[in-house]
């Protein structure tokens, strides 16, 4: 009798630890680096959602000219950025730029450019050598999102696109990072 309940404890027991190792979580991995993709992936998504932003919350300021530009901003930051040390880089580009210092300025960010926008939903990655040095080059669509980029790109005198819709591609964010240091 007593060797029965015993034997009774000890399936239960067996039985409590298995339902145990069962539902425990598996050990999740523990992430020590960051991939260069999931870095300029992770760069990419912060300053195109400030743009975006921007651009959407002051609309009415930036067309009457009263807001800094969404490009010269970006631009400022960057700079700012650069001489804080960081060991990153961005820019805005594209293949028919309202201002023409944003058309591409290496073989990589004419190739990711024009990848961008015939591959809708897709990025592009490469290395490049600049100056004697390896980066890693990632080039992010930036599309006619909203109808405030449409409307003010298609209406700037400088611009030598007017046939802009909502959707189409309209350039690209590039982001640099060294491999080397
Ligand atoms: C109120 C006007 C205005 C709005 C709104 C606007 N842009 Fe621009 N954008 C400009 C001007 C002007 C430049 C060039 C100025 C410079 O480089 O300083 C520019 C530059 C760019 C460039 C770099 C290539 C180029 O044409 O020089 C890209 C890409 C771009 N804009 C995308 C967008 C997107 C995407 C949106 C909407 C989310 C948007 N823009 C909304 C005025 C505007």
């Amino acid at each position: 009798m007593k060797s029965k309940t015993l034997n009774l404890t000890l399936a239960l027991s067996a039985l409590a630890l298995t339902a145990w190792a069962v539902a425990a979580p598996e050990k999740t991995h523990l992430a020590r680096s960051v991939s260069m993709r999931k870095m300029a992936d992770s760069l990419h998504a912060v300053i195109a959602a400030d743009q975006r932003t921007y651009v959407e919350r002051l609309a009415p300021a930036l067309a009457g000219g009263t807001a800094p530009g969404h490009a010269e901003l970006l631009r400022k930051a960057g700079q700012s950025i650069q001489q804080n040390g960081a060991e990153f880089s961005y820019a805005l580009r594209s293949l028919q730029p309202i201002n023409r210092s944003n058309a591409p300025q290496t073989e990589a960010e004419q190739a990711g450019l024009a990848f961008v926008a015939s591959h809708p939903g897709e990025n592009y990655y490469t290395d490049e050598e600049l100056g004697g040095r390896s980066y890693f080059t990632a080039v992010y669509a930036q599309r006619a999102d909203l109808a405030s980029c449409v409307d003010c790109h298609n209406a700037n005198p400088r611009s030598p696109r007017r046939d802009l819709k909502l959707g189409d591609a309209m350039g690209g964010l590039v982001v640099r990072v060294p491999l080397e240091f």
